[in-house]
């Protein structure tokens, strides 16, 4: 069918109803409409065009599928269905200019492709024995063809298996599995997330995401931000892991094209199958060290509108942002300000996950690389503020308000360190003023009890003192200070880390990887994971560390880790490492030590 149904008039509002099921025709705004795509116009184009319906022989699911921001009822299915995998190039900008929908476009319009309509449903097994929900959408070139739809009727915590199909034809996307949290009130006994930051698809494999989903010990995948990376590196057919686009990306088909191709990586593409994901956004999903105003590369200024051919840093962020939400499983909380992506998620009596974005919803200027000392001269004015003050009451109403409704904990998924850091023993600055210090996302593992310093007494030993524990979570690929150095001399680094700041329990420089959080009504287990290479695509990784936190202590159990861990520093604890050796025979790592690898194809 599909198509047909645009050849009547009397169905346009039936049609209509049928656009606005695919949420991305909304992105990333149902308040801004200027921002979003007018589905009218889009009914409208479809019913003058009359041209021949696609064959569901040239369409493909290209980038298999998606689900994301579980509610105990709901969850956000993802797919995208395309007769290319090539992004839709068409540029549509916040400008207002919109050269689909206008009288002198009427050549684009008969060249543009007609609709594609999608059927999914969703059941209790991946035989489909019971459809709990299915429903049909509709896609187009105008939202690069994703599509994003809100399944609904399901039970809480429970996990359900989706597909799409092109509409009434076998041409199946792959099947895809979900979860949907816990309902509010429920007594949770365990629910179990995988912590990812700074996935940097040209400076290496994501081993990480694909050895979390394989061993499948968690509910969710949580994202801390840098999903993507912008700048452009590398040779398309020569470097297995060059960008798409090459260069640094700036227009929206810049910014589809490039989360297009980490969407490939065969890794990202299974975790994203098999896992509801909870991500947020860090800087470089728009450009590197980004502020309100404008980021480290890109002045908010005449000179660098003309510099880089009429993007202005405004309209790089909307290209950014709308691609964003058109291939991420997310929702569009409220968007009340434009740009929100702050938002909570209340799993049951065991925790809230409060997810926020320090980067790019309201924040004052950062480092930039050319205004350091104007930065020091800044640090401590009470004006500067890394939410912005909608964000931060948001932030402390849900603060509260788990508190009141009795939920054992509070966790925060925020992108820079927050724990004060004197990062003397490896960087030439002491602190980072990128961070919470004077307030990054930092690429190396550190966990710590959260004290408030010169405030309030805290005892090294006991934790006695500390309010909170901050787990801190290594790249998923990016660089950390361990780059370029031997395991021992990373963790040498890691020791003076270690010996400057009090708080600091443990620090780990070397391995990439991902930490696993198994949260319970009578403790928190943080696991610690280290990739031993992200040059190749391998599925080996080495326990790290291992953290408890009691509920109501606030701070690390103590003998911290068990006193040993296998990598990196730790406050008044042994460090063991692992032997590894890479037989490059079978391609296969042996090991000894006490830290059994685990082997997760
Ligand atoms: C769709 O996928 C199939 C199988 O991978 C491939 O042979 C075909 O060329 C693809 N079609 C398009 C239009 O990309
Ligand atoms: C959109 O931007 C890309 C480069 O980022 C360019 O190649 C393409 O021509 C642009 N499309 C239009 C319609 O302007
Ligand atoms: C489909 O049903 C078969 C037979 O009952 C079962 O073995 C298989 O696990 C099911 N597949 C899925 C994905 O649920
Ligand atoms: C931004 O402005 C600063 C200060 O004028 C200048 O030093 C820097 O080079 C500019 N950046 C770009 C990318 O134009
Ligand atoms: C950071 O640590 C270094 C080395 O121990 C020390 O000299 C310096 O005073 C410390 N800086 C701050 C701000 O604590
Ligand atoms: C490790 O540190 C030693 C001593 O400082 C140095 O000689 C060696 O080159 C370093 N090796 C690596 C791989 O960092
Ligand atoms: C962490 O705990 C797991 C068991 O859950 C164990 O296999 C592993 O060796 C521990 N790792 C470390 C570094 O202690
Ligand atoms: C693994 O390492 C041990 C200890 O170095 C060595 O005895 C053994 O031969 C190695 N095994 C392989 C398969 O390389
Ligand atoms: C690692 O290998 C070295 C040299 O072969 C050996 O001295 C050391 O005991 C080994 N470490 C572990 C943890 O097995």
């Amino acid at each position: 069918m599909g198509s047909f149904l645009f050849a009547a008039l009397s169905l346009a509002s039936l049609v209509s109803a049928s656009f606005d099921g695919n949420l991305n025709y909304h992105s990333p705004s149902r308040r801004h409409e200027g921002l979003g795509i007018d589905v009218p116009k889009v009914v409208q184009r479809s019913l003058v065009k009359r041209s021949a319906p696609w064959d569901p022989a040239q369409l493909n699911f290209t980038h298999g599928v998606a689900s994301g921001d579980p509610y105990p009822h709901s969850v956000i299915l993802w797919t995208r269905i395309a007769p290319s995998l090539v992004s839709d190039g068409s540029n549509v900008t916040v400008t207002g200019n919109v050269p689909f929908y206008s009288h002198e476009t009427e050549k684009y319009i008969k060249a543009s492709p007609n609709p594609i309509c999608v059927e999914y449903r969703v059941g209790t097994d991946g035989n489909f024995s019971s459809v709990v929900d299915k429903g049909t959408a509709y896609t187009t070139s105008d939202i690069d063809f994703t599509v994003k739809i809100e399944t609904k009727n399901l039970a809480p915590f429970k996990t359900y298996y989706y597909q799409f199909n092109v509409c009434g034809s076998s041409n199946k996307s792959p099947l895809g599995r979900t979860k949907t949290s816990p309902d509010h009130d429920d007594a949770v006994s365990k629910v179990g997330l995988a912590v990812f930051s700074c996935s940097n698809y040209p400076n290496g494999y994501f081993n990480a995401y694909g050895n979390a989903a394989r061993k499948d010990e968690v509910d969710f995948f949580v994202h801390l931000g840098d999903y993507i990376y912008e700048a452009g590196k590398g040779k398309l057919g020569k470097d297995p892991r060059a960008t798409n686009p090459e260069k640094e990306i700036f227009s929206l088909y810049d910014y589809r094209t490039r989360i297009g191709q980490y969407r490939t990586d065969l890794d990202l593409r299974l975790a994203h199958q098999n896992f509801a994901w909870i991500p947020t956004w860090d800087d470089h999903e728009v450009a590197n060290n980004g502020y309100r105003d404008g980021f480290s590369g890109m002045n908010n200024t005449e000179d660098s509108f003309r510099k880089f051919g009429g993007i202005s840093v405004d309209s790089r962020k909307m290209n950014a942002v709308r691609a964003y939400f058109e291939w991420m499983p997310i929702r569009q909380v409220d968007m009340d300000d434009n740009l929100r992506i702050w938002r909570n998620f209340k799993m049951g009596k065991l925790f809230d996950l409060i997810m926020l974005d320090t980067r790019n919803y309201d924040r004052s200027i950062t480092t930039l690389n050319w205004n350091d000392d104007y930065i020091e001269e800044l640090k401590d004015d009470a004006g500067r503020s890394l939410m912005g003050s909608p964000q931060e009451n948001w932030f402390y109403r849900q603060l509260s308000e788990s508190n009141a409704r009795g939920a054992t904990w509070r966790i925060v998924g925020n992108q820079i360190i927050f724990s004060r850091m004197n990062n003397s023993a490896v960087y030439s600055n002491p602190l980072n003023a990128d961070q919470w210090d004077v307030t990054g996302d930092s690429h190396a593992n550190w966990v710590s009890d959260l004290v408030w310093l010169d405030e309030t007494p805290y005892d090294q030993v006991t934790g006695a003192g500390a309010i909170g524990v901050e787990f801190a979570g290594t790249a998923v690929s990016s660089s950390g200070y361990g780059a370029g150095r031997s395991i021992a001399n990373s963790s040498d680094k890691s020791a003076g880390l270690v010996r400057d700041n009090r708080e600091l329990q443990w620090a780990e420089g070397y391995y990439r990887g991902y930490y696993e959080l198994h949260i319970s009504p009578d403790e928190l287990n943080a696991r610690y994971y280290g990739s031993p290479s992200v040059a190749t695509r391998n599925p080996f990784e080495v326990s790290l560390a291992n953290f408890t936190v009691k509920a109501g202590a606030n701070h690390l159990q103590r003998n911290v880790a068990n006193g040993r861990v296998e990598s990196g520093a730790l406050q008044r604890g042994q460090t063991v490492p692992t032997n590894l050796t890479l037989n490059t025979q079978t391609g296969t790592w042996n090991v000894t030590g006490f830290n059994q690898m685990f082997i997760a194809y």
